[in-house]
């Protein structure tokens, strides 16, 4: 049976409680925009971020890592067409003083305080947040929390070309947070001002964009199946010429069916030869690239697949939140793919008063660690409550150590309960069969 859409509170109440994501600066209030990853939650990006990293870096030949800074050159983001044109249309209200995406406003009631005739004049407002560079107010720069790391790629690419001569095609790949200003964030962790980027700047010779455009299309969605993001759930979404970015000749969207409708999770890009071409011109650098097959000059092309860190982890967590009965009573687990679960196995002893329960159990754990970290340990309440408690964290595997595991019944020595956190059932398996059932479930 179908089973009935979540709601993102669902979400929302789960992700705090349960240590996945907490509201930004909580206690005072919190911050629009923001928000705190707990400790499951950072377990849970870390693993996406690092199966990313894999398939889009370090797992290819033909790609590059950086990092870098977070602020950058001013004039950067005025070859990037940033400072003109990184902007939403926004109106405000007069009477409440409220401001609002103008294309969200139907009609001219205020959608606030809904007085008629108090909305002004659409104006442009620029996305990026602005500080100051230096201690002197004076001769202070005005310098940018960068929208997107993008830049970051470009701006590198000279001295990568120049450090390791790679051949075309080649590409820059990068993980870190960017700032947009967003008039009206919302959706828990779908819209922030703070926001986390995985992105690729792949860079082609101009007749090869459309084979590359394709290849990396595949590679987010072999992605996608890696993380668990049901294939029914994605959709790609051909954006037309008037939606495009500035500088993109064909843009496909990865739309996810979210609790609050079809959105769009990630993007993958045409950008032509926009970028290098603008920052060759801002910079009055020479950012070509010599063709050794043809001794000519070439500037690049590129193709970038930008990935949403948040985004992905909403995903994630709202495709994966279910709801069945165990057992005669209601329970709600998290379905994840045991290589993005932030808890792989948890171990326990059947009961905590029995010195040498927990000591055999302690040994099974440490061996388990040795392949993962993060194996949990859990000696609290009736071993139906440890069970539960894990489902809703969505580990896949429950390991309780028994008598049976010290010996007690002839044959059954060394071996433990191995349960499974989707269908509750249990499996009786020798200690060398359970840590390679949570090493190959664990390994992407
Ligand atoms: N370098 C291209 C670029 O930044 P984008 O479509 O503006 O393109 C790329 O952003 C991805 O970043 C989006 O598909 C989404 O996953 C994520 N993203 C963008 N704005 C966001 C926001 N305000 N909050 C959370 N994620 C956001």
């Amino acid at each position: 049976m179908e089973k009935e859409p979540t709601s993102l509170e669902t979400i929302v109440s789960l992700a705090k409680r349960r240590g996945f994501v907490y509201p930004g600066s909580e206690i005072y209030g919190g911050l629009a925009g923001t928000f705190d990853y707990g400790p499951h939650g950072v377990a849970l990006k870390d693993n996406v971020k690092k199966i990313w990293w894999r398939q889009f870096v370090e797992g290819r030949d033909d790609m590059y890592g950086v990092d870098a800074a977070i602020l950058m050159n001013p004039k950067v983001w005025e070859a990037s067409g940033h400072v003109s044109g990184f902007s939403d249309p926004l109106v405000a209200c007069s009477a409440c003083k409220k401001r609002f995406r103008a294309d969200h406003v139907e009609g001219d009631a205020c959608p606030a305080c809904k007085k008629v005739g108090t909305l002004g004049e659409s104006r442009q407002f620029n996305m990026m947040f602005a500080t100051k560079a230096g201690a002197s107010e004076d001769d202070a720069a005005t310098v940018y929390l960068r929208p997107e790391t993008a830049a970051g790629m470009f701006v590198n690419f000279k001295n990568v070309v120049d450090s390791f001569h790679p051949k075309l095609p080649f590409g820059l790949g990068q993980i870190g947070k960017a700032f947009r200003n967003e008039i009206a964030p919302r959706e828990f962790i779908f819209r922030l001002r703070e926001l986390e980027q995985m992105e690729v700047e792949y860079f082609v010779r101009p007749e090869a964009w459309k084979e590359a455009f394709t290849e990396w299309q595949e590679v987010m969605h072999t992605f996608a199946r890696t993380i668990g993001l049901p294939e029914g759930k994605l959709h790609e979404l051909e954006v037309s010429e008037e939606d495009r970015a500035h500088y993109s000749m064909r843009t496909i969207d990865f739309e996810f069916d979210y609790p609050f409708g079809r959105k769009e999770l990630w993007g993958l890009a045409y950008r032509t030869d926009f970028d290098l071409a603008a920052h060759e011109k801002g910079s009055s650098q020479t950012l070509g690239y010599m063709d050794e097959e043809t001794k000519e000059r070439i500037l690049p092309h590129v193709i970038e697949p930008s990935l949403g860190v948040d985004r992905t982890v909403l995903a994630i967590l709202t495709s994966a939140y279910t709801e069945d009965e165990l057992g005669g009573e209601k329970r709600s687990y998290l379905k994840l793919a045991p290589a993005v679960a932030p808890v792989k196995a948890m171990v326990s002893p059947l009961l905590k008063n029995k010195p040498e329960l927990v000591e055999k159990a302690k040994e099974v754990r440490k061996a388990l660690q040795a392949i993962h970290p993060a194996i949990a340990w859990d000696d609290n309440g009736n071993i139906g409550k440890r069970y539960r408690r894990q489902d809703e964290i969505g580990t896949p595997f429950c390991i309780t150590i028994d008598f049976d595991t010290l010996g007690e019944t002839p044959g059954l020595k060394d071996t433990v309960t191995l349960r499974h956190r989707d269908s509750g059932e249990q499996e009786r398996l020798t200690i060398a069969e359970v840590i390679e059932r949570v090493r190959a479930a664990s390994v992407y």
